[in-house]
């Protein structure tokens, strides 16, 4: 079977060259000067469109549990929306329970997600008890494809891991060459300043971001740089959302480190200021880190630019507004943390190209190739080149589009995005070869998607 996509502007991360790409099967075999081949069994016109490799969101979490409920989408509906927006590989997060081993957590994402997915996937592993047989277990999980470990400075008590736990799970990551993934927020000096505000009676959703200052990110992104030193380990931030962070990020980066951090949409565009919407509207908004004061935003992308920042994902924890972060009325602290996203990560960045914060290189480099490198999946994914895993988006950066829950896919009963006016939409997608998303529709299905093993991150020196 080949498809041939024609007459479109094929992009990596320098930019874009007029090509036409050849598929065969679930591999691209060619990319060639435009009108090489005439013919195939499928041809996609992509004139006055890009042509660009899937994206490769490295940070989700689908049917998570927390607080207890668990986030929106299922691996089938999350997968499904990630899709639609041009995403073609997700990595999530299996969660290792307080008493739990990590290869019994592994068996069950596995059961979660296998079968089920629109789109491939790769899991990261949550490691919030550190004891003598969950390290042997790493090395385990690193030889089953799953070479990072996401730890927590903060949730005291759920999945916060001590300095000392994270040093011996950082030593064991320099042994097997596994990537740490930290989440850094001084949670203990968080949970005192959530006492005293539940205590004054200060009970609304914006105290979320008001008891997580970004200080304390800041404090905590540094100390795990520290940390990381002190053990040789690769250290990657999750979610950064504030400029004190960043700057402990460019510092280690600069002294040649193996430090490396990830941004979401969420804290390019919106600010506490919608964590403050009048009523419970800002429960919405409530997710960990907290978002930011806008002047963080400037500096995020800046980072972006100069790839103190190489990687955007989405942190998709999508809960719906009724029901679940209802659970929350009347003490913040009780909100499930997270937002929806998995759907508009590629059109959100590709504002940043056409405001000019970004180059079209650098939106394909953020948002697919780096993940791919950074989490062991280069070349398969992240790149349109021959034998690479044909998952290919033809984008149309001329469409007009509103983002609302009306339309989106995801699970999820709101939109932290209603109403933004996007430039620039998805047209087709193609999952391994298979036109999963058309102008006609879905064409994808459960089921379609294959785990993915990964090497070691590719950065590393
Ligand atoms: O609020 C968030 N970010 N929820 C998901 C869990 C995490 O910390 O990534
Ligand atoms: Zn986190
Ligand atoms: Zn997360």
């Amino acid at each position: 079977m080949r498809t041939l996509i024609k007459g479109g502007t094929v992009l990596s991360t320098t930019g874009g060259v007029l090509a036409d790409v050849l598929v065969t099967d679930e591999r691209v075999t060619a990319v060639t000067e435009p009108g090489e081949f005439e013919t195939a069994d499928t041809v996609l016109d992509a004139t006055g469109k890009y042509v660009l490799p899937g994206g490769i969101d490295a940070h989700t979490h689908m049917e998570m549990p927390f607080g207890g409920t668990f986030s929106a989408d299922t691996f089938e509906t999350g997968t499904t929306a990630a899709a639609w927006g041009g995403t073609t590989t997700i990595i999530d997060f299996a969660v290792q329970a307080k008493g739990t081993s990590l290869l019994s957590t592994l068996d069950k994402w596995h059961e979660k997600a296998d079968g089920n997915c629109a789109i491939d996937y790769g899991f990261h592993m949550i490691v919030s008890d550190v004891n003598d047989g969950t390290l042997k277990e790493m090395e385990t999980c690193v030889g089953a494809g799953v070479s990072s470990f996401k730890m927590f400075m903060a949730y005291p008590g759920v999945f916060y891991s001590t300095d000392g736990e994270i040093l011996r799970a950082m030593r064991k990551a320099t042994e097997t060459g596994a990537m740490i993934m930290m989440h850094a927020e001084n949670g203990i000096a968080i949970d005192e300043l959530v006492a005293q505000a539940l205590a004054d009676g200060r009970t609304d959703p914006v105290q979320h971001g008001y008891t997580r200052p970004s200080a304390l990110e800041g404090e905590a992104t540094s100390r795990a740089i520290a940390l990381a030193g002190v053990t040789g380990a690769p250290l990657y931030i999750v979610h950064l959302s504030a400029a004190e962070a960043l700057s402990a990020v460019a510092e280690a980066r600069d002294d040649g480190r193996n430090v490396f951090a990830e941004t979401c949409p969420q804290y390019l565009y919106l600010s506490i200021e919608d964590l403050a919407r009048p009523g419970f509207e800002g429960a919405k908004y409530v997710a960990s880190p907290p978002l930011r004061e806008k002047r963080h935003q400037a500096d995020l992308w800046r980072g972006l630019r100069t790839n103190d920042l190489s990687v955007v994902s989405t942190d998709h924890c999508p809960f719906c507004f009724k029901d679940q972060k209802e659970l929350g009325r009347g003490d913040f602290s009780k909100i499930p943390n997270g937002m929806p996203g998995v759907e508009h990560r590629m059109d959100l960045l590709h504002q940043g190209v056409v405001a000019g914060e970004i180059s079209l290189g650098r939106w394909v480099e953020a948002c697919s190739t780096t993940p791919a490198r950074m989490f062991g999946l280069y070349p398969r994914k992240g790149v349109i080149a021959p034998g690479s895993d044909a998952d290919i988006v033809i984008y149309d950066p001329a469409a007009r589009q509103t983002l609302s829950a009306e339309t989106h896919h995801m699970a999820v009963d709101y939109s932290a995005y209603e109403g933004f006016e996007i430039t620039g939409k998805v047209e087709t997608v193609l999952s391994r070869g298979k036109v999963v998303v058309s102008p006609d529709g879905f064409a994808g299905g459960a089921g379609h998607g294959n785990f993915l093993s990964r090497d070691l991150c590719q950065y590393l020196n």
